[in-house]
């Protein structure tokens, strides 16, 4: 049986210009009351949780190493920024967010019907 998940779409910025990257290429934006972590590279945009699954390091203040991993400041734990999983091997697992651009602005995607979205 095939699954389709259906998101739910946020309206971030107008372009990706609006979005204030810092150096390190990330940042956090407000979403539907919800903080999350927006990461530029290579001209493609992707999104994770602020918050990192393993002890609640603010992954918008660590960096993205060559292999396009997001590193978090607290522990050094590495986390593929294109499906969240942990590429250092620990075992956690990062929730990311669908990024699209159109023609009428950024937009993130948040999972509709998902416990994650009690969460912050
Ligand atoms: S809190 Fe992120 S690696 Fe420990």
């Amino acid at each position: 049986m095939k699954h389709t998940k259906k998101y739910k779409w946020h309206k971030v910025a107008e372009n990706i210009g609006e979005i204030n990257f810092s150096d390190n290429g990330l940042t956090e934006i407000k979403v539907a009351d919800k903080i999350i972590c927006i990461a530029f590279r290579n001209n493609s945009l992707t999104a994770c949780t602020q918050k990192c699954p393993h002890a609640g390091g603010i992954l918008s203040d660590g960096f993205i190493d060559a292999a396009e991993n997001i590193v978090c400041p607290l522990h050094r734990y590495k986390f593929s920024l294109q499906n969240g999983r942990n590429t250092s091997g620990e075992g956690y697992f990062l929730k990311t967010f669908p990024v699209e651009i159109r023609n009428e602005g950024v937009f993130i995607g948040f999972e509709e019907n998902n416990l994650f979205n009690w969460l912050k």
